[in-house]
């Protein structure tokens, strides 16, 4: 018999192949069950995988058999049996099986076909283990592997940012008061002015973690709590940071694909779709953007941010990412680095992901002089003192430095092509959801 060093294989490894003619010992849960007169058919889960196991009475013991029969979808079984190869069997392959053992009979699933939206939201907690939630968590798992993996082999410290905050981040993003002993304070919308100060120390940084923003936008791409990739980079000005961006998208793209292609398969994705993202990406300017809009039929002038619609506009009809750089002031945060060939604008940027999936990352050099911080915070109408100990930064050994952030539930969104946002996320909240 083949087995693990606990005795049990996984459905994966039977339908490799080379376990054909072997016995197995497996353990899932029941996906689907067929009931015969002499027989029972019981598609197996568990985490790589569904296999056809078929249940015969007389091959089974008597009461072996009459617990099968008893079985519904959902219970927990652990079986034995030998491997087959069937073409009519999903993955081509079966498991006969002469014992079995029902771990926990379950209660009559709620999840049954063609359920709405809203009652699958309001069951997550037993829909995170359909085919679809299970194929989405590991490629979310493997995004954040390959995300990892690429920042430590390019000389990345990983570190963390508080979540707790006593000022603003980024403009415009709605903050969530928290009351903190008595005092006001801030879920974070960004670790970036606290992952800053630690490239002083360690020069290349980053953080994976939630941000919170109160924005009461009820899209298809904004949640209250995303989950945050942020970098930031010594020694990096405006076109290096952009390299940074586009070689780490792309290694998450292509990594998707080498590691989780049954899932996206599965899931119904083409490989093409992220094996063609490459740098250089396309790249604008936001003057060229808004231009871009305009002849394109858009109501909208220079100053005024790339929403929903221009976004739309600018890559519906793309394959791959657009950079668009060079924003002017008033859309963009105060901690950017002046742009001295268009004093109107920053050093920045946005990646906007292909057919209309949104904004996936922001990014800029940072503004390294002290003055220029203090006179940006005074013209947005804030208070420098507040910001007296980032403002510091610029002090003592201030550094060309850049870094941006990536919207990782978005990245997702895009690669798997999903609908809304939400798919990608195990427990998403979003304005108006906070269960379960
Ligand atoms: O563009 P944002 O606001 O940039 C920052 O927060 C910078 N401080 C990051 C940095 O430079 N370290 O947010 C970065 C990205 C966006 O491009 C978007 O992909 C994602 O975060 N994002 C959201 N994702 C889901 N739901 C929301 N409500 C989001 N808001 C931003
Ligand atoms: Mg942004």
């Amino acid at each position: 018999m083949r087995m693990s060093s606990d005795g049990f294989v996984h459905v994966s490894d039977v339908l490799r192949g080379s376990l054909e003619g072997e016995r197995v010992r497996l353990r899932g849960w029941v996906h689907r069950i067929r009931k015969q007169k002499k027989m029972v058919f019981v598609l197996l889960r568990d985490p790589s995988g569904v296999v056809q196991t078929v249940i015969k009475r007389g091959v089974v013991s008597d009461e072996e058999y009459s617990a099968a029969t008893k079985m519904l979808v959902e219970s927990l079984v652990a079986l034995e049996g030998t491997v087959k190869a069937d073409a009519r069997a999903v993955g081509g392959y079966e498991v006969q099986v002469d014992h079995l053992d029902v771990l926990h009979f379950a209660e009559e699933f709620p999840i049954t076909e063609n359920q709405s939206v809203e009652f699958l939201n309001d069951n997550r907690h037993l829909w995170i283990r359909s085919r679809k939630m299970t194929n989405v968590l590991k490629v979310r798992d493997e995004v954040f592997r390959a995300a990892r993996e690429y920042l430590r082999q390019n000389g990345f410290y990983e570190t963390t940012s508080p979540m707790f905050v006593s000022t603003m981040g980024e403009e415009g993003a709605e903050l969530f008061e928290v009351d903190y002993f008595g005092r006001k304070v801030f879920l974070t919308q960004t670790g970036q002015m606290h992952l800053e100060p630690q490239l002083f120390a360690l020069e290349r940084v980053f953080t994976l973690a939630p941000s919170f923003r109160g924005e009461k936008s009820r899209t298809r791409k904004h949640l209250t709590e995303f989950w945050h990739l942020e970098v930031e980079e010594a020694w990096c000005d405006h076109d290096a940071n952009i390299r940074r961006q586009e070689e780490l998208i792309t290694h998450m793209c292509h990594s998707v694909v080498k590691n989780r292609a049954a899932e996206l398969d599965e899931l119904g994705v083409d490989p093409e779709r992220l094996l063609r993202i490459g740098p250089p990406f396309d790249r604008m300017t936001y003057e060229d953007a808004i231009e871009e809009c305009q002849r394109r039929g858009l109501d909208i002038e220079w100053g005024q941010d790339i929403r929903t619609e221009a976004e739309h506009v600018l890559t519906q009809d793309r394959d791959t990412f657009l950079i668009v750089e060079f924003y002017p002031k008033e859309i963009k945060s105060f901690y950017m680095k002046h742009n001295d060939a268009d004093p109107r604008t920053y050093k920045n940027n946005d990646m906007l992901a292909p057919q209309g999936y949104g904004e996936v990352i922001g990014g800029s050099q940072r503004e390294d002089d002290a003055q220029r911080l203090i006179e940006n915070l005074l013209r947005i109408g804030d208070d420098p003192e507040k910001y007296r100990w980032y403002i510091d930064l610029r002090r003592y050994g201030s550094v060309e430095h850049s870094g941006f952030g990536v919207g990782v539930d978005r990245l997702i969104t895009w690669m798997l092509g999903l609908e809304h946002i939400r798919e990608c996320v195990p427990f998403p909240r979003t304005v108006s959801r906070i269960y379960p």
